[in-house]
């Protein structure tokens, strides 16, 4: 694992939006894994930025992000659809008809899943994948479990998530499943970014990179992956 400290969320946005942009520079028709939260934002800011001032086109990539939530109209302003064309892709040239989503509505899961895992496959696969972590250690929506997760699936959010991200719903409440890229998806990312600010994370950090791999802190399993970069801030590397 590529350890990376920074002061602080700022930047982290810098770095790691360095990172994707040289990326998209030097394979501009490369595969983006792309994930919501607070957490890739500033990343988003400085990729955005970038763009306005003409240092890179992002017109050739394709996207796929990693989840989304169940029976909440894409159109709801906090789909994981709304937040990626509010937060990104209104703010570049990706074209629309390459970004893909996981359809949080489909009524056959199974279906849903082979239908993303062949989208991806047909494109190579995916070049990098952003990740977020959750206090509890998920990735995507992978959360704590008996065994580690393979393709695409449908999961019932755990209390922890729901707390965490039930602040954003001030309409309806928050939807209880979700669709998620399962471990096995993400393993297959040729390079994974992971950031991780704040110190609601540092005991998630700190069992990612240093506990033993196990699907009670997904994140863990990570270690596994030969090529994986790590942004923290000072505060969510506290614990190491
Ligand atoms: C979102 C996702 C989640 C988040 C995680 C952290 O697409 O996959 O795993 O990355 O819940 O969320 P934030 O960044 O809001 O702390």
């Amino acid at each position: 694992m590529d350890i990376r400290i920074f002061k602080n969320e700022q930047e982290i946005g810098v770095a790691a939006g360095q990172l994707f942009c040289e990326f998209v520079k030097e394979k501009p028709e490369c595969v983006l894994g792309l994930a919501t939260g607070a957490t890739p934002v500033p990343t988003y800011n400085y990729m955005a930025a970038q763009y306005a001032e003409g240092n890179v086109s992002f017109k050739d990539i394709t996207t796929f992000n990693l989840d989304e939530y169940c029976d909440l109209p894409k159109e709801h302003k906090n789909s994981y659809y709304s937040f990626m064309f509010e937060n990104l892709f209104s703010k570049i040239d990706v074209n629309p008809e390459n970004v893909n989503f996981l359809d949080g509505n489909t009524t056959d899961p199974e279906a849903e899943s082979a239908r993303y895992a062949e989208a991806i496959a047909s494109k190579g696969g995916i070049d990098v994948q952003l990740l977020g972590i959750g206090r509890n250690g998920h990735i995507a929506f992978n959360e704590p479990a008996d065994a580690f997760t393979g393709e695409s699936f449908k999961i019932a959010l755990t209390q922890s998530t729901i707390d965490a991200n039930s602040i954003y719903f001030d309409d309806i409440p928050m939807p209880r499943y979700a669709m998620t890229m399962g471990i096995g998806s993400i393993m297959k990312a040729k390079k994974i970014v992971l950031i991780a600010t704040g110190s609601s994370k540092a005991e998630a950090v700190k069992g990612m990179i240093k506990g033993e791999v196990t699907p009670q802190l997904p994140a863990s399993i990570l270690q596994q992956h030969d090529d994986v970069v790590i942004f923290l801030d000072e505060a969510a590397a506290a614990l190491l």
